[in-house]
């Protein structure tokens, strides 16, 4: 029988609207570079790593072979770029519905954690705000293997002294989907992770979770 004690949110694309301005940092760098990049290639990387992304903008390079320094800066540029972008955030990019599910939840007695690959999660959420408001941050700072490796999830879930079974992961991305299937919690689905079709719960706004966890 379904017993979820806690929710593991994944941040980029879920809580904040940053997946635009990944968006806007890779495509500055893919027309730099002369690759074509449009927001269904900026899909693919949700969820994954930094350098994990470049790899994927670079399958489409054609230019001369790019070696490990030369990668690195680019990756380098791109968080520049992502950073500046990331300053000009306030409390105002947290919708006041986000914010009423987080703080229902709290008060149904779940607990309430983060789970995400980046390494700037801390910083967005003390620009949005939100560096109180939950139980527990796991996020690219502690992890070696990104999403769909669950790593993320089970160490969110070990700080909030949960078992996996007993957690619900909330994405936006089908390796967060899977990362959460692979570390064997529930899932539940909102934005482009609806379509692989791999979620326990598909959602159309993040106050489904409400009915979800009634
Ligand atoms: C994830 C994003 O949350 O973090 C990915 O969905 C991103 O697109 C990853 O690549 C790493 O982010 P950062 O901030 O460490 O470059
Ligand atoms: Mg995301």
């Amino acid at each position: 029988m379904k017993d979820i004690r806690a929710v593991i949110f994944d941040l980029d694309g879920v809580l904040v609207f940053t997946d635009k301005y990944h968006y806007m940092a890779w495509k500055t760098i893919a027309d730099k570079l002369g690759i074509p990049f449009d927001e269904n290639d900026n899909n693919r990387l949700r969820g994954v790593s930094r350098a994990q992304s470049l790899d994927i903008i670079l399958e489409k390079y054609t230019g001369k072979p790019l070696d490990s320094e030369e990668k690195k800066r680019l990756a380098e540029e791109k968080n520049e770029i992502y950073v500046k972008l990331l300053s000009q955030m306030t409390g105002d990019d947290v919708s006041r519905s986000v914010r009423r599910v987080l703080s229902d939840i709290r008060e149904r007695g779940y607990k309430i954690a983060v789970g995400s690959s980046s390494r700037n999660a801390r910083y967005i959420l003390k620009m949005v705000e939100l560096e109180d408001a939950f139980d527990a941050v796991s996020d690219g700072t502690n992890i070696v293997h990104s999403k769909p490796d669950p790593e993320v999830f089970l160490k969110g879930a070990d700080m909030l002294n949960e078992s996996p079974e007993n957690c619900l992961v909330v994405e936006d991305a089908k390796a967060g989907i899977l990362a959460g299937n692979a570390g064997g919690m529930y899932t539940a689905a909102i934005g482009d992770a609806v379509n692989c079709g791999k979620a326990d719960y598909d959602m159309f706004s993040l106050s489904d979770l409400l009915y979800i966890l009634r």
